[in-house]
């Protein structure tokens, strides 16, 4: 059976939603709601989506096209209010992240979904990357031994224009929030508390919150640092952060692109070293469960159809939700917050 689906928010995000949905088969674009009815129009000539609905209100077309599904890419300021109004028109819902702007939106909105009977998922991309499925498999394998801190640096300096430079801690809520995400997905650990600064460099052209460090208190007492700026010129790290995993036995260290590397300690030692031999690591993902969105797609679409329920539903992706929220009060408290759902 074809679904059909109505899109929200024709943003700048909107190009690689479309792309990631015509991959997926049995899925029919019905309409597109935007603010701004120019965008909508656009966006459906571009993807010469035919005689889809174009509207301003999106009450007024979920009542026209009556979806299955709606996606939702507003900016997150909109979200609970489209996400509220899709599961009251009895629709599944796929989010952008982050998938609410405080922890009592995010549970009301999980409530409501519970309510419906309905699929509400959120796009945390990265998980759907193959070198992190290839991290959170070796780290899951015990290669590592116990891991006990992880270190994440996000360094680059994107001049968007937008939504993103007028809001309070854009760092944080509007990217940050994959990498947290990415690290429970890396580790299958829970993050406990968590101190944080966040700074503007002179430099800056955000209105608040370009840059952050983090140190979060992950479950057995590992720790996560992540340090991160938006507006940090020249040698830029990768969108997914340059990453270190220590465990009690080894390193694996991932630049963020195509270099994956570890090492892992040997009965022998060297002077003042434990001799460290380079591991392997298999070149191929674990199959499946990968390709950034679409992955995400395949497993929400699959879930609607009566597959397993989505990695990335808002029931669990509330917890790194609470990971940036928890950061956030942080510093604005200048003291560690316990992390709570
Ligand atoms: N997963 C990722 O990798 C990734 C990357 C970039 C952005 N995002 C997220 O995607 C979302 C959108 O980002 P963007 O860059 O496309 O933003 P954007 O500002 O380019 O587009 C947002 C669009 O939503 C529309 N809009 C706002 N409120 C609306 C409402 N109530 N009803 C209908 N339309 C409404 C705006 O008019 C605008 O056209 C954000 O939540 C952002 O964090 C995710």
């Amino acid at each position: 059976m074809t679904l059909g689906a109505v899109l929200v928010g024709c943003g700048a995000m909107s190009q690689t939603w479309l792309d990631a949905i015509a991959q997926i088969d049995g899925v029919s674009i019905l309409g597109l709601a935007d603010l701004d009815l120019a965008r909508a129009e656009a966006v459906a000539a571009r993807h010469d989506l035919g005689d889809v609905a174009t509207a301003t209100d999106l009450h007024e077309l979920l009542d026209r096209t009556r979806p299955d599904i709606v996606f939702d890419l507003v900016v997150p300021s909109a979200r609970h209010a489209v996400v509220s109004a899709a599961l009251a028109a009895n629709c599944h819902v796929l989010s952008e992240k982050p998938m609410a702007e405080s922890l009592a939106q995010a549970r009301d909105l999980i409530a409501r979904a519970e309510a419906a009977g309905k699929i509400h998922a959120v796009v945390q991309n990265r998980r759907y990357l193959a070198n992190v499925r290839r991290i959170a498999a070796h780290v899951a394998s015990g290669m590592l031994g116990e891991i006990t801190s992880v270190h994440a640096d996000f360094f680059l300096a994107p001049h968007f224009g937008g939504f993103r430079e007028g809001i309070q801690h854009v760092l944080l809520l509007d990217m940050a929030i994959h990498a947290f995400d990415a690290v429970r997905c890396m580790t299958g650990l829970p993050a406990r508390n968590v101190y944080c600064r966040e700074w503007d460099p002179k430099s800056s052209w955000y209105q608040q919150g370009s840059s952050a460090i983090a140190i979060f208190e992950m479950g057995h007492g590992a720790l996560f640092t992540y340090r991160g700026s938006w507006c940090a010129a020249g040698l830029g790290t990768s969108w997914e952060c340059s990453w270190r995993f220590v465990g009690t036995q080894g390193t694996l260290t991932w630049d963020g692109h195509d270099q994956l590397r570890a090492e892992v300690t040997t009965a022998k030692r060297t002077g003042l070293f434990d001799e460290a031999v380079a591991v392997r690591l298999p070149e191929a993902a674990p199959a499946g469960r990968i390709g950034g969105h679409v992955g995400v797609l395949q497993d929400f679409i699959g879930a609607v159809r009566g597959g397993p329920a989505p990695e990335t539903r808002g029931a669990d992706n509330i917890q790194s939700l609470a990971m940036t929220l928890g950061a956030i009060a942080s510093a604005e408290a200048g003291r560690r917050i316990e992390i709570t759902i």
